[in-house]
């Protein structure tokens, strides 16, 4: 056999090269739990009826229960079909599978709905004080947990409650659609979330944890209706994912106030990449509730269309906690009113017991290789003059407005600016070219 020509040995070289890059650019730290190999439960074989009808909360608990038992089984099968239930919890060491065709949807009895305590991080429901609705889909103090499938649904139902939302007549927090609390090596991916109450998908003191592959649809106007919220977690990689929902499509969190400072857990270490999506409210957010700290975050490829704001970084006085080592890049956005804003003046209390005194620290964000068309504010960042928002740096930044844009607005903050369009505010422009800011 004669040896291949050069230009084989070239394309092979390059195709190795291109393929190692593509692997660094997997999130890095978080590796995806493989899904439970094991024989499988079907909700048919525990009187489970996918007629869209029959109420099967009482299969989903047989079928949990007998993978928690070790009776025969690891993967609940969710066959095509409509399965209408309540509330169910989750166990470890399991795979929940949806088939294509598969729906779990949830009931619309608000009445009979169990109410769970709220979390100590947040010390009362995020809506409303006291207890909170216990989530649709529920995971506590699990580990080695797959929630996936072929594109199956899971559909909250959700305009129910946000009807009581809007007519004031709920008398607790809405329910989340997934909530997974201090769990680690969790995997959430390839399916699609539909109509959620509140939040979509709510990782809550969990680690390892990867949220892939996923569509996330609320109409614009469902109030509260975030896509994914990592909370008071570690080790979080988001990728892949299509979110169009009524608010912000990805929020990092850590608490509230005096209960998010007593409980000091922070989100750190969460990579988040190749997001699509639209919404009223933002595409990346951080806050408000941050209490407990959020830092070593890394956010690029997003794409985003018809916002609110694209990126939005969210404290308060009397948050405490910090808001460091951000860095947010690739981002392209069409259509908003807002391209950025880092404020801090967002959000409201739990209660009076509050210390305003308690002031957050951001420093260290970093937004590089942003373009954006049809912008009509290019940004605001509003720091708090007793805690100046620090090593704040644009790069590379060009924002167009449809006419004209509106100007950056700024005020307590410092940083650096470099190849920003429209041109910068003087608070960034007086300071350009240090360490912390290259292009
Ligand atoms: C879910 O699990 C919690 C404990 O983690 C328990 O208090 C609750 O009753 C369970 N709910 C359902 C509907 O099984
Ligand atoms: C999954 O379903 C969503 C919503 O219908 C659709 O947009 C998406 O293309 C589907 N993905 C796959 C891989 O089938
Ligand atoms: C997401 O989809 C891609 C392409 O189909 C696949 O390679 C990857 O393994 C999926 N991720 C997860 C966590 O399932
Ligand atoms: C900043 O965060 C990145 C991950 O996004 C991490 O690799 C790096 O070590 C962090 N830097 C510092 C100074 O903590």
């Amino acid at each position: 056999m004669s040896p291949p020509p050069p230009c084989v040995v070239v394309a092979a070289l390059l195709l190795l090269l291109t393929a190692s890059a593509a692997r660094e650019d997997t999130c890095s730290g978080v590796t995806p739990v493989p899904p439970q190999r094991g024989a499988r439960v079907s909700l048919t074989s525990v009187g489970g009826r996918g007629d869209g009808r029959t109420l099967n909360t009482a299969a989903f608990a047989r079928a949990v229960a007998q993978i928690e038992r070790g009776g025969g089984g690891t993967q609940l099968y969710v066959p095509p079909g409509v399965w209408l239930t309540g509330p169910f919890n989750l166990t470890s060491h399991m795979t929940l599978f949806l088939a294509r065709g598969a729906v779990i949807r949830a009931h619309q009895d608000t009445s009979s709905w169990p109410l769970v305590d709220p979390l100590p991080s947040y010390g009362r429901g995020r809506e409303l004080p006291g207890g909170r609705y216990m989530s649709f889909i529920n995971g506590n103090d699990l580990e080695d947990v797959v929630i996936t499938g072929d594109n199956g649904t899971i559909d909250g139902q959700g305009s129910v409650w946000w009807d009581m939302w809007r007519k004031r007549t709920l008398p607790f927090t809405r329910p989340n659609l997934l909530e997974l609390m201090s769990s680690t090596d969790v995997t959430i991916s390839n399916l699609v979330f539909r109509d959620s109450p509140l939040w979509n998908i709510h990782p809550v003191y969990c680690s390892n944890v990867v949220v892939a592959n996923v569509t996330i649809l609320a109409p614009h106007d469902s109030p509260l209706t975030d896509g994914i919220d990592p909370d008071s977690s570690s080790n979080v990689c988001i990728e892949d994912c299509y979110i169009s929902t009524g608010d912000d499509m990805i929020s990092i969190k850590s608490g509230w106030d005096e209960y998010g400072i007593a409980f000091g857990r922070p989100s750190s270490g969460i990579t988040i990449q190749r997001i699509t999506g639209s919404s009223p409210f933002a595409g990346f957010a951080i806050g408000s509730e941050t209490s407990g700290g959020v830092e070593n975050v890394q956010v690029r490829h997003l794409n985003l269309f018809s916002m609110g704001v694209g990126i939005n970084i969210k404290t308060n006085s009397g948050r405490g906690g910090f808001i460091r080592n951000i860095t947010i890049s690739e981002v392209t956005m069409t259509e908003a009113r807002y391209g950025l804003r880092i404020s801090g003046d967002v959000g409201g209390h739990p209660d009076a017991s509050y210390n305003p005194k308690e002031l957050p620290v951001v420093d260290s964000v970093t937004i590089k290789d942003v373009w954006g068309q049809n912008i009509q504010q290019a940004g605001l960042i509003r720091g708090i003059w007793k805690s100046v928002f620090s090593r704040i740096c644009l790069s590379n930044v060009k924002l167009h407005g449809a006419a004209s844009i509106g100007p950056w607005k700024c005020q307590a903050v410092s940083g650096s600016a470099l190849d920003v369009q429209p041109s910068p505010c003087t608070e960034l422009a007086s300071t350009s070219g240090t360490g912390f800011c290259t292009s």
